[in-house]
């Protein structure tokens, strides 16, 4: 796949936007499930690295209001990016932006461009669903379909591709996400058992396997953490810490030791005042905008003068 276009691999010239849409509706009448796609899956891992994803001069809109102004920004891959600002600043609008969820939104409008490794996500003929199968998206609240088995909540991602899936292949799929996730162990001798039986820390490791199972290139998270408990809080530090290795990683929190512990840069937003757009502050590496961030209102923002 190295080396093609994102419109190639996922052109939806042949689709229909109507279609498309309707794929859209089919997944979310089957509940609050992490976006993925119609992407071309084999049964083990492609050889794969990761992919840088930037924002150039990105202006988001629910209808007539600015929400977020002209956010420039690199993720990096094999990193963790903090994003860190105080509530209503548009960190949840941009992180959305960047995997199309944004435009989910009925009247919300994208400007500016986002690329993954130089291609234009945005483009025209790239299928927003296939977008959303390469940059996955893990939520605030842990949320596996509740009917479905564990297992099935790992494979829903491979359920929606076009291409069958077999089951010897499904199963070595969903093991090695249970594992990549560190729940296969806990996991293992009940995996017909539902999803919604586990615990939240164990729930929201179920949605990073189901994420992870499609084989992204990037992890977009909200607040992964803001519904667990600290231990359950640091296994998903530690495990946000192992999948670097593989993909570029962005995440929203509201926890400044988490930004500190478990990312290697940080993007400060912020907004004026209240109703006016939340822009970027200064990106730069974690250990410098926590010890000598180049703004003033960063230096507030982190050492809890404000937020
Ligand atoms: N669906 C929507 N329709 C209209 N405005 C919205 C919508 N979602 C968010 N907003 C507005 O956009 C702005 C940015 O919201 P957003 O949720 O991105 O902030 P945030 O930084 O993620 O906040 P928090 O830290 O509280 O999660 C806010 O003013 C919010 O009220
Ligand atoms: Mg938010």
């Amino acid at each position: 796949m190295e080396g093609r276009k994102l419109k190639d691999m996922f052109g939806s010239e042949a689709k229909s936007g109507t279609e498309a849409e309707e794929g859209r509706n089919t997944m979310s009448q089957a509940g609050p499930v992490t976006e993925t796609s119609s992407r071309p899956q084999g049964a083990v891992a492609p050889a794969r690295r990761a992919k840088t994803l930037e924002a150039k001069e990105v202006n988001l809109y629910y209808g007539d209001f600015h929400a977020v102004e002209n956010v420039s920004m690199t993720i990096e891959p094999n990193k963790v990016t903090a994003l860190i600002g105080s509530s209503g600043c548009g960190k949840t609008t941009f992180l959305r932006s960047l995997n199309r969820m944004h435009e989910l939104t009925p009247g919300a409008t994208v400007k500016g461009d986002i690329e993954l490794d130089g291609e234009d996500i945005y483009a025209n003929g790239v299928d927003p669903v296939a977008v959303r199968g390469l940059i996955g998206m893990v939520f605030q609240q842990p949320n596996p379909f509740p009917t479905m088995s564990i297992y099935d909540n790992v494979a829903a991602g491979l359920n929606f591709n076009a291409r069958k899936v077999s089951k010897s292949d499904k199963d070595a799929i969903v093991e090695r996400s249970l594992r990549g996730a560190h729940l296969w162990d806990e996991v293992k001798d009940r995996l017909g058992r539902p999803g919604s039986g586990l615990s939240g820390g164990q729930q929201q490791r179920l949605c990073i396997a189901r994420a992870t199972a499609v084989s992204p290139e990037v992890l977009l998270m909200d607040e992964p953490c803001s519904a667990l408990d600290p231990v359950a809080t640091l296994a998903i530090e530690d495990l946000i810490g192992e999948l670097k290795k593989e993909y570029t990683i962005a995440i929203v929190t509201h926890n400044m030791q988490q930004a500190a512990r478990a990312s290697d840069n940080t993007a400060f937003f912020n907004l004026d005042e209240s109703g006016k757009p939340g822009h970027l502050v200064e990106i730069g590496p974690t250990d410098e905008i926590f010890t000598k961030p180049k703004k003033k209102e960063t230096e507030d923002y982190v050492s809890g003068r404000f937020g």
